[in-house]
């Protein structure tokens, strides 16, 4: 929202950098706006600020700028070529030990009109209005995420991956790319015959599959492996299975088709619980031996694929590290089938950008898939990226650490039911009011508990942190969300968008535009990292500027013209904060 200030100062910048002779040739707006942010001092009117390490970081000052004493010259030359004007009517230079940094003062009025008229006229798409974003080079994203394995269990690692994965393509779609979510399915393998093995010794049927499929398989499943690991006759039969369905066995694939339908069924309505959506189930399943032939024909014609005297066919990543493609008996892997996958999403939706949303255990497994497909002789390899994520320790529920996630969603119910009888005279206390709320506000704690760490680090999940009201939760962001809704509902005033801006001028209306000043570029921060915690941490910031900006400018008992005013603010404020909850994954409730 704040883009039209940062561009007018990218442009005096690129003009002051010509006339001071330091900045290097070509630089474009493009390259400064990101470098320019709302200065976050609260004590201040709006200013916007600009780092010279960044600016020397990115390439825009020339190489003579190197020393601290260079920067700091090279800021008051900067500042003297620079051409103030009614807009941005000052600037200076601040210099600290680890930085020196010019600001830029705003014109206030025009700041306050312009967030706020902006966000509250497109409440679905504001952030766009920044020619920045909109400038962005338009991608065709594909995204792998979730992905669990039918018949094991879906365990955190798959839990974090829906719930980043989700985020990654809520924010690309944000950005107006062209996004394809899709879920990979754990579909093929030995494990099929394991379980094919165990249902069969059961008597099941498609029947006893009408409930918690996934729950079931699993527990076959595990009994069958079991019975597997004290009889490695168990394990032949369960290859031969295997192998008829490779071979293209009907009466096994019927089989397997039953435990895919119902497992799909099954987690569906676990994705509505998480308003997470797909566009396509894929799975392994998809690139049986045959399809892999043809990535072990191509690597073979281009001579990366080395035949073992036990018949592995393995790529050398360096001469230290050798990963198989192919298996003795001929049957296809994880890996082949990535690369027969990678192939075939690039040529269905030729993508500008390939996500694979899995934890940072398959570093090496996706290191080999782009390395092999890079060796092909594919460029668009280049493309595709692994995001990883960390552990999480602790995420269990009383029923077990196998987590299925209508359990944890339980656990989080039962949990803030247990907060909610014991802080009940407190006025924090949580008043959910219906299953329903309830149910998202849990699903809201388990959602934002998880993004509010940087996504590659491991952690440990606490039941009780998650669902804090008062703490940095998600149960805080609903509440804070609420409360804006409630003061619009009950503060006597009509909401219009012609209030006049210009009653604002108490520092809580100044911090909170500020902070809402803040969010596109916030957005692209997070965007060029990939990384949740940013904009969670921003709202959680926010959140606490509202919560100052609500306690101190009244509504309901000021004049008619700052009421309204106030009001206008207060519903930009709210609509920014939803947009950033429905880019993380989690709905705003009106009332809890
Ligand atoms: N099913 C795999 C697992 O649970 C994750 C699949 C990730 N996606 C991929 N294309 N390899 O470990």
């Amino acid at each position: 929202m704040a883009y039209k200030f940062r561009s007018l100062i990218s442009n005096k910048i690129i003009q002051a950098l010509e006339h001071a002779s330091q900045g290097r040739k070509g630089v474009n707006s493009s390259t400064l706006i990101p470098c320019i942010q709302v200065e976050q001092r609260s004590n201040i009117l709006p200013e916007f600020r600009v780092s010279l390490k960044r600016l020397q970081q990115r390439g825009i000052l020339t190489s003579s700028a190197v020393s601290r004493e260079n920067l700091l010259k090279c800021a008051s030359s900067l500042v003297e070529k620079f051409d103030t004007d009614m807009t941005i009517p000052g600037v200076y230079v601040i210099a600290d030990k680890a930085d020196i940094r010019i600001n830029f003062k705003v014109n206030s009025d025009q700041l306050v009109a312009d967030v706020i008229d902006i966000t509250t006229l497109k409440p679905d798409s504001f952030w766009r209005s920044s020619a920045y974003i909109d400038h962005l080079p338009y991608e065709r994203v594909v995204a792998d995420y979730s992905s669990p394995n039918i018949a094991k269990p879906f365990h955190v690692g798959h839990l974090r991956s829906t719930i980043i994965g989700n985020f990654i393509c809520n924010l690309h779609a944000a950005f107006g790319h062209q996004v394809t979510r899709i879920n990979y399915l754990g579909d093929w393998g030995t494990q099929f015959g394991i379980l094919k093995y165990g249902f069969d010794a059961h008597n099941m049927t498609e029947k006893d599959l009408e409930e918690d499929a996934m729950k079931k398989l699993y527990e076959v499943y595990v009994w069958a492996s079991q019975k597997a690991e004290e009889d490695p006759s168990i394990h032949i039969q369960a290859q031969e299975i295997f192998s008829k369905m490779e071979q293209g066995d009907e009466d096994t694939l019927k089989i397997w088709d039953l435990f895919r339908r119902v497992s799909i069924k099954d987690l569906s309505r676990t994705y509505g619980c998480l308003n997470v959506m797909f566009d396509e189930f894929h799975g392994e399943s998809m690139y049986p031996a045959s399809k892999c032939q043809e990535v072990v024909d191509m690597m073979e014609a281009k001579g990366i694929l080395h035949t073992l005297d036990d018949g592995r066919k393995i790529f050398e990543m360096n001469p230290k590290q050798r990963v198989t493609v192919v298996k003795s008996d001929g049957s296809s892997i994880y890996l082949s089938r990535d690369i027969a996958g990678a192939i075939d999403r690039q040529n269905k939706y030729e993508f500008t950008r390939s996500y694979y949303v899995v934890d940072s255990s398959q570093t090496d497994h996706f290191l080999a898939l782009f390395s092999i497909v890079h060796q092909l002789g594919f460029d668009w390899a280049v493309n595709m990226r692994h995001i990883k994520f960390g552990r999480i320790q602790g995420m269990s529920t009383r029923k077990g650490t196998a987590v299925f996630l209508r359990d944890l969603i339980d656990e989080a119910q039962a949990v803030m039911k247990k907060k909610q009888e014991e802080t009940d005279t407190t006025r924090a206390s949580l008043h959910l009011s219906g299953h329903e709320t309830a149910e998202r506000v849990a699903v809201s704690s388990i959602l934002i508990g998880d993004m509010k760490q940087r996504r590659q680090r491991d952690y440990d999940f606490s039941w009780d942190k998650a669902l804090q009201s008062r703490g940095d939760t998600g149960v805080k962001m609903q509440y804070v969300h609420c409360r804006l809704m409630n003061l619009q509902k009950n503060c006597g005033v009509e909401y219009t968008q012609k209030a006049n801006t210009r009653y604002l001028t108490e520092m809580a209306a100044i911090n909170l535009v500020r902070e809402i000043a803040r969010f596109d570029e916030v957005l692209v921060e997070t965007y060029n990292e990939l990384e949740p915690c940013i904009l969670v941490n921003y709202l959680f910031k926010l959140c606490g500027v509202i919560n100052a900006a609500i306690k101190q400018l009244q509504v309901k008992s000021s004049t008619l013209e700052l009421a309204k005013a106030r009001l206008a603010l207060f519903v930009s404020a709210r609509v920014t904060l939803a947009a950033g909850m429905r880019i993380l994954g989690v709905e705003p409730l009106n009332d809890m």
